[in-house]
């Protein structure tokens, strides 16, 4: 639950709104966001590091009022499309305080991106680097592009196969084992119109403990100092990307931004000094840790149903339309009601969503009230990342609404998706 989180004779409060009335006032399924929340997260990684240092990874979630709070808290930003390029320039972010990633970026995003002039390219294969050195040399052809080099640290960590992005034999990043890494570094040193002003790498994501950071600081800084060695050069930034984990149920480990940052700036400045290196300014890009913990999901109950081997099942009128991630991942959740249930025992039940696939299991095993039935709202918590953003259409659901609490107060960010919204795309011509 987010930090303010109240509970009030059996009610839950968020941000100093029921949560029940928000039910009332909007319908279900709905997504809350707690700004106080989100804010003194942004907030806490600013202050954990240097200026210009914390870019949050829009791909968590992304919407204009979302955007504006995170440039408000003085972070920049990690895109990777065109749409999350446009809409961090819209509100208002300095271009150099936003890096592009991707493995596959279009000509039109890189194009864009050095016109506006991003601070900062991600280099993720070969192909890029004369297309991007050229498209530099046309939009800025006094100011060379800066960019870093994704690098492939060889760690395996993250909450699922899937995410695991530090390993050889993905399609993301270069090589350190095979040399790629350091051919791409020699080819850009030799593009005029590009400036290699650091090195990237993105291990995974819900990391829950500082020990693969720090391997990958050693072995980045092995690079950085085989890198001078051969070219002279000392790279001023290192970019160790996100995957801070969040709580998700009781007992789960997360990483603090305040320890997560001294931890590695220590071993970074340690194996500087044994290498005879200038420290690099780190730099990271949290998403899920700063806008995670911020969100709660609320359902209602539309059927209590028990199978012929004795589960029980509730089943909600959201689903994997909303949120995927268990069907993806198999992402576990706490669900708990938003009203109390006298002191009910409990009973282990499978919360389903209303797709059409048996597939669509918000949690297995959640433990709910004996007496629970259709009617009755449910809650999950720490669910303002990679939910709506991974959103879809399927069944012609409707994506739910957006609001944001603060001081007792809410506000529709984002209305409910209708189905207006999603035939609108289809012409005349049909
Ligand atoms: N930087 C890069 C280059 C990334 O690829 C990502 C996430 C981040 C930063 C932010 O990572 P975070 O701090 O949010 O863990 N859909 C999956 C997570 C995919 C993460 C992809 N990259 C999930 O729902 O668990």
């Amino acid at each position: 639950w987010p930090a303010g989180a109240r509970e009030q004779a059996g009610r839950i409060v968020v941000g100093g709104v029921d949560l029940g009335e928000l039910v009332e006032r909007f319908g279900t399924p709905l997504y809350v966001l707690d700004e106080a929340e989100f804010r003194s997260r942004a907030a806490a990684y600013a202050r954990a590091l240097p200026q210009d240092s914390v870019r949050y990874a829009a791909k968590a979630f992304f919407s204009p009022t979302l955007a504006r709070w995170v440039r408000e808290e003085g972070l920049g930003v990690d895109v990777c499309s065109a749409n999350e390029l446009a809409l961090a320039l819209d509100a208002g972010f300095e271009p150099e305080r936003i890096v592009l990633h991707g493995v596959a970026k279009t000509h039109e995003e890189l194009e864009t991106a050095t016109r506006e002039h991003v601070g900062r390219i991600v280099i993720d294969g070969f192909t890029e680097i004369a297309h991007l050195a050229s498209l530099a040399g046309r939009h800025r052809p006094y100011q060379p592009q800066g960019v870093y080099v994704r690098v492939i640290p060889g760690i395996a960590v993250g909450h699922h196969e899937a995410v695991r992005t530090g390993i050889e034999d993905q399609q993301f990043g270069l090589s350190l084992a095979d040399g790629s890494a350091l051919d791409a570094v020699t080819r850009i040193l030799g593009q005029a119109h590009l400036r290699l002003c650091g090195l990237h790498c993105h291990l995974g994501s819900q990391i829950s403990t500082i020990e693969p950071y720090l391997t990958a600081v050693d072995r980045l800084t092995a690079f950085l100092a085989e890198l001078h060695v051969r070219h002279g050069i000392q790279l001023p930034e290192l970019d160790l990307g996100g995957g801070q984990a969040i709580g998700y149920r009781p007992g789960d480990a997360s990483l603090r931004p305040g320890e997560f940052a001294a931890a590695v700036t220590a071993r970074l400045r340690e194996r500087c000094a044994e290498h005879g290196l200038a420290v690099p300014r780190l730099v990271i890009e949290p998403g899920r840790s700063i806008v995670g913990p911020a969100g709660i999901a609320l359902y209602r109950v539309l059927a209590v149903k028990t199978s012929a081997h004795g589960i029980r099942f509730a089943a909600v009128d959201g689903g994997m339309s909303d949120n995927p991630r268990p069907a993806l991942y198999h992402a576990a959740y706490t669900i708990r009601p938003v009203a109390q249930h006298g002191g009910a025992p409990l009973r282990p039940t499978r919360v389903v969503g209303r797709h059409c696939e048996a597939g669509d299991v918000l949690a297995p095993e959640a433990q709910l009230p004996e007496d629970l039935r259709a009617g009755d709202v449910l809650a999950v918590p720490a669910s303002g990342a990679y939910q709506l953003s991974m959103s879809s259409a399927y069944n012609l659901v409707g994506r739910p609404p957006l609001v944001a609490v603060r001081d007792g107060l809410a506000r529709l960010i984002q209305r409910r998706e209708t189905l207006a919204d999603l035939t609108s795309r289809e012409g005349a011509w049909g």
